[in-house]
């Protein structure tokens, strides 16, 4: 668990980079609609959460920065013991102050009376314009008020910057809490998958697996990161598949996409077996290209690196792989030069992880590949498919998609993988499967 200090910290290092004179605001996720009265389970805005651990929908945080230490503001739902009976207990505003640790919480119903007078007098306004269109047009309105109205008594913030820049960088770091908690999101997957494995056999269902999956993660008191993917077969080599109803046929491969998500972390796991416990000749040595990939990929991962490394050592290993199967025809240099490996090897090679699945944080800087350093937390995830009508290639591989994705953290020397409790070479899967 995150604690109230942790939070307290972001909120003051948040503060420190916006400097004196501005007013941060961050507002959490509304509810949404599924359909008709029905809504999607609630989640929190991850910069929300980040900020203050604090779960419910109608709230705002409001940062002021002061010369000493600023001041952190929540407004939120009043405690409504007829609301409680139906939705659940309510912080409120005491608790926003008792158990969130800010230094004054207000309801949010009176965020029109008190944000302008926050806002009057201050130089500029943190706040991500976009993500809440009606808050966006009354923001924009106080500012207009103020600067026809009061022109010359103070200062109007005359600028909105966006929140993301530096947040978004705090978020890329990720501490030593946040890493144990990540480790556990990571470790309930991989024994979401291990179950998988085992119970896994030809004539079961996508959706016998899929259920499975979602076994592990509720009884861990996890959601899922994103929606799983089972893909049997051929629907391996649709990237998003997630309709997950299809038979699991015997002498195919299943591919398996999915992670935790613990204490608003995500793990996201892609592991390929077969379907009945034993690869055949080619899916083994496709199997072991995708691999070798990956092991090659995961060396790269130390401080210092560019993180474009980790693609390129992922995309070189696998051209070299689909060249040596005659998947691939002609040189290593000119499949890398022409790109040739991009009819079979479609998607980049990783992306940062965390509260969000695809996490914040920028992948370039200065229009240069950024370097690795510690704490980034990441995916490393190659991956082949030959779709069924890839008339171009030998009938052996057609219809066989296979990725390999373990959650890695940057440290000073080797990577520290979160994810290493599920097992990925040929045999130890075809072990675990007989076991
Ligand atoms: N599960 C989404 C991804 O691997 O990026
Ligand atoms: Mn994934
Ligand atoms: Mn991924």
């Amino acid at each position: 668990m995150i604690k109230n200090k942790e939070f307290a910290k972001r909120r003051l290092r948040l503060m420190d980079m916006a400097g004196e004179g501005s007013v941060v605001i961050v507002r959490a996720s509304s509810h949404k609609v599924r359909n008709n009265d029905v809504h999607y389970p609630y989640r929190q805005d991850s910069d929300f959460l980040y900020l203050s651990g604090f779960s419910e929908p109608e709230a705002m945080i409001v940062l002021l920065p002061g010369d000493k230490e600023g001041r952190s503001i929540l407004f939120c739902r009043e405690k409504d013991s007829h609301r409680e009976m139906w939705d659940g207990v309510m912080a409120g505003i005491e608790g926003a102050v008792e158990q969130f640790g800010f230094d004054e919480a207000f309801p949010v119903s009176e965020i029109p009376k008190r944000l302008p007078r926050m806002l009057r007098g201050c130089d500029r306004i943190y706040y991500d314009l976009g993500k809440d269109p009606d808050f966006d047009h009354l923001l924009i309105g106080w500012m207009n008020e103020f600067r026809a109205k009061t022109r010359k008594k103070f200062q109007a913030p005359d600028e909105i910057i966006a929140l993301g820049h530096n947040l978004h960088e705090m978020r890329l770091f990720k501490s030593r809490t946040e890493i144990t908690v990540m480790r556990k999101s990571a470790r309930i997957a991989a024994r979401a998958h291990q179950r998988a494995m085992q119970v896994c056999k030809p004539g079961m269902n996508e959706a016998d697996i899929h259920a499975e999956l979602l076994h592990t993660f509720t009884r861990n008191q996890c959601e899922v990161s994103y929606i799983p993917i089972v893909g049997g077969g051929a629907n391996a080599c649709v990237l998003h598949y997630i309709s997950n109803r299809a038979s699991l046929n015997d002498g195919d491969l299943l591919l398996i996409d999915a992670g935790a998500e613990y204490d608003g972390y995500a793990s996201d796991i892609t592991r390929t077996f077969p379907i009945n416990g034993k690869f055949t000749g080619p899916q083994k040595d496709l199997y072991d290209v995708v691999l070798a990939s990956q092991l090659e990929a995961i060396d790269t991962v130390r401080e210092g690196n560019p993180w474009e490394h980790v693609h390129e050592a992922a995309v070189r290993i696998a051209t070299e792989g689909m060249i040596d199967l005659g998947i691939l025809k002609g040189s290593l240099d000119e499949a890398l030069e022409e790109e040739h490996f991009k009819h079979y090897y479609v998607h980049n090679t990783g992306h940062w992880l965390g509260l969000d699945v695809h996490d914040v944080g920028e992948y370039e800087i200065d229009g240069h590949s950024r370097v690795l350093e510690s704490g980034m937390v990441f995916t490393v995830e190659p991956g082949i498919y030959i779709p069924a009508n890839a008339t171009a290639v030998d009938k052996a591989w057609r219809g066989m998609g296979i990725r390999i994705e373990d959650n890695v953290v940057v440290t000073r020397s080797e990577a520290d993988i979160l994810t290493s409790d599920i097992c990925k070479t040929t045999s130890d899967i075809e072990e675990l499967m007989s076991s």
